[in-house]
């Protein structure tokens, strides 16, 4: 197969940019479709730790090229300080970065409002990473945004930045009663970044369209998770962009029809970052000691992260809206110790039951999981590499998993480093 997506399945931070980095040494190109900074994938390569936030996860694989799609919202005063630490520790992305010109540019008054409408609302706050990425996206639609494309013609741009600069700080003033932004310092700082914007830029749905004509190998790298997608996860506790597979079409380039396979990702067990409903949250001790043992605090923004047992009612709902061929299991060896295990297989509402997600979004949060208990394990897992190697335990849990979900294993994740997985199917070595 030569182009795959990889998509979260849950809400976020599943582990896919580890499993982006390893796929990527089988891939020529690496494109980035949807979102923003609001992503932060972790990759540990060697006992050293990188959080890419707008740059691919295939950047580590110093052949690929790497492409931020036209679905994308971009600070690119954040893009170019990522391009700058990134070069500091020996990675070099000059001549293999494209950005698109249809990728929208955040600005700083897109994070001023995001910031200031999360403090207005208080206790009913969505909890968002604070980078813009809503009011960006509002602007996209409500066609005022400014693209990277703008940058080409400075008068023009300026004309568009200064008019929107205007209409922003009012709307800062005067409903969310906070500061407006400096106009003038944000100009001068553009013009002069502009510059080294400009060589990155390029046509990259031509791009990756041309690239699948030739049969390249393509890796779609999604960011956060199908219940943060903006139609099909949680609303309105969930990003603003569209994140399930279907996005690789529009914010990728690559036709309709010729994408090969999606792998999904998943954590061996739930965590969520923000507000919303979360079925099978853990409260209490052990949710602690497994927020503690699976490191889960935000790479973006260091919050602690909500932790739950595995959903497989949510897993279905995955497979189905992003049509998934199999599924990545990471963070197994978290769950170590912990005897027995839970499993959600459904939910209960009222007398009613359910076994994916219940029809119309907001019925989630009044759901209660229906539970299976399995036997836990006790030997770390960290070492295997082969599913032979995995404790009987954990090997059983992972079956279950896949039986109860309807879709292949396809690897599993011992640890945070690259090879610490157990690859059972490679996408890009399967036909
Ligand atoms: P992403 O946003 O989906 O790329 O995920 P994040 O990077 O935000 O969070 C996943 C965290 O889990 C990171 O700290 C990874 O280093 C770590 N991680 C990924 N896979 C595994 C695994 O199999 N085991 C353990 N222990 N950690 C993992
Ligand atoms: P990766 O790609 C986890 C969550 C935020 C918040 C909601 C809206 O690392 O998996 P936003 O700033 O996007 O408007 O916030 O979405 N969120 C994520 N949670 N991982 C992410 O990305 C996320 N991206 C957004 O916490 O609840
Ligand atoms: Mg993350």
């Amino acid at each position: 197969m030569n182009t795959v997506a990889v998509v979260g399945t849950q809400w976020g931070d599943e582990g896919k940019g580890k499993i982006v980095d390893l796929l990527a040494a089988d891939a020529e190109i690496v494109v980035r479709f949807q979102g923003g900074n609001n992503a932060a994938h972790t990759l540990v390569i060697e006992g050293e730790k990188f959080i890419l936030r707008l740059v691919p996860s295939g950047a580590l694989n110093r052949s690929t090229t790497c492409v931020l799609g036209g679905g994308m919202v971009v600070n690119p005063f954040a893009l170019i300080e990522e391009i700058q630490n990134l070069k500091k520790r020996g990675v070099d992305l000059e001549g293999r970065l494209k950005v698109s010109f249809d990728a929208h540019l955040v600005m700083p008054y897109h994070i001023a409002i995001d910031r200031a409408r999360e403090s207005h609302l208080g206790k009913r706050a969505i909890g968002t990473t604070g980078f813009g990425i809503g009011p960006t996206y509002e602007d996209k639609m409500s066609r005022q945004g400014l693209r990277f494309d703008d940058l080409i013609d400075w008068a023009s741009f300026k004309d568009k930045l200064e008019r929107n600069i205007k209409e922003k700080n009012l709307y800062l003033k005067a409903v969310l009663k906070t500061r407006p932004i400096d106009g003038k310092v944000l100009l001068a700082e553009l013009q002069k970044l502009r510059r080294r914007l400009l060589p990155y830029l390029s046509d990259t749905s031509a791009y990756v369209a041309r690239a699948t004509v030739d049969g390249k190998k393509i890796l779609f790298e999604g960011a956060h998770g199908t219940m943060l997608d903006i139609d099909y996860g949680t609303y309105p506790f969930v990003t603003s962009s569209n994140c399930i597979a279907s996005a690789v079409y529009a914010g990728g380039g690559v036709p309709p029809g010729k994408l090969d396979a999606v792998l999904g990702i998943s954590k061996a067990y739930t965590t969520r970052v923000g507000a919303g409903p979360f079925p099978t949250e853990i409260h209490g001790a052990l949710g602690d000691s497994l927020r503690e043992e699976g490191a889960e605090f935000g790479s973006a923004t260091g919050r602690p992260r909500r932790i739950g047992w595995f959903d497989a009612a949510l897993a279905r709902y995955a497979i189905r809206v992003n049509g998934l061929w199999g599924l990545a299991l990471t963070k197994l060896d978290v769950l170590t110790g912990i005897d027995p295990l839970k499993i959600c297989v459904g939910y209960k509402i009222g007398k009613d039951s359910f076994d994916t997600m219940p029809p119309g979004r907001n019925a989630l949060a009044k759901a209660k999981p229906v539970y299976e208990e399995i036997a836990g394990w006790h030997e770390k897992p960290d070492a295997a590499r082969t599913i032979d190697e995995l404790p009987a335990n954990a090997r059983r849990y992972v079956e279950r998993l896949a039986e109860l979900c309807g879709v292949q294993i396809a690897m599993i994740g011992v640890g945070a480093s690259r090879d610490a997985t157990i690859v059972l199917k490679n996408p890009f070595q399967e036909v």
